[in-house]
C-alpha cells in the first residue's frame, strides 16, 4: 500500500457563527471569526489517496487525474468564493475547517475511486498554526 498526496490551494472568504444565536453570543464563541463582514483566509488542501503500485505504470494513480478530479469538484466551487453564500456542498453549514474537510471528503470520495485507488486523508491547512485532517 502506497500513499500519494495532491496539494491544491484556494482563497476563501467566511464566516463563523450560528444563525440562531445573536452576534454578540457569535462573539463569545468564535471571536473575531464571527465578523459579520467576512474574512479571508488562503487555504491549503492536501488530498492523500491510497491504493498498490502498478508494476506496469510504476504509479498507484496518475497525479494529473487527481488534481483535476479535485479543481473540477472543489477549487472552482470554493476559490474567490464566499464559502457561507456561495458553495453548495457548505450551505447551511458552519463554515469550520472541520466541516470544510467533512464535505470536501464526500465531493471527493467517488470521483477519487473510479481512479482505481482510495481517499486516505483530506487535510485542510486554514493557517500557518491551524489545520485538520479527516480520514473519512
Ligand atoms: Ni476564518
Amino acid at each position: 500500500m502506497i500513499y500519494l498526496t495532491r496539494r491544491e490551494r484556494f482563497n476563501s472568504a467566511h464566516r463563523l457563527f450560528c444563525p440562531e444565536l445573536t452576534d454578540q453570543e457569535n462573539y463569545e464563541i468564535y471571536g473575531k471569526c464571527s465578523n459579520p463582514n467576512w474574512h479571508g483566509h488562503n487555504y491549503e488542501l492536501f488530498v492523500t489517496v491510497k491504493g498498490e503500485v502498478d508494476a506496469k505504470l510504476g504509479y498507484a494513480a496518475n497525479l494529473s487525474s487527481i488534481s483535476k478530479i479535485i479543481k473540477e469538484q472543489v477549487i472552482e466551487k470554493v476559490d474567490h468564493k464566499n464559502l457561507n453564500l456561495e458553495v453548495d456542498f457548505l450551505k447551511d453549514m458552519v463554515t469550520s475547517t472541520e466541516n470544510l474537510a467533512i464535505s470536501i471528503w464526500r465531493e471527493l470520495e467517488d470521483h477519487i475511486k473510479i481512479l482505481g485507488v482510495d481517499l486516505h486523508c483530506v487535510k485542510v491547512v486554514e493557517t500557518e498554526n491551524n489545520y485538520v485532517e479527516y480520514y473519512g
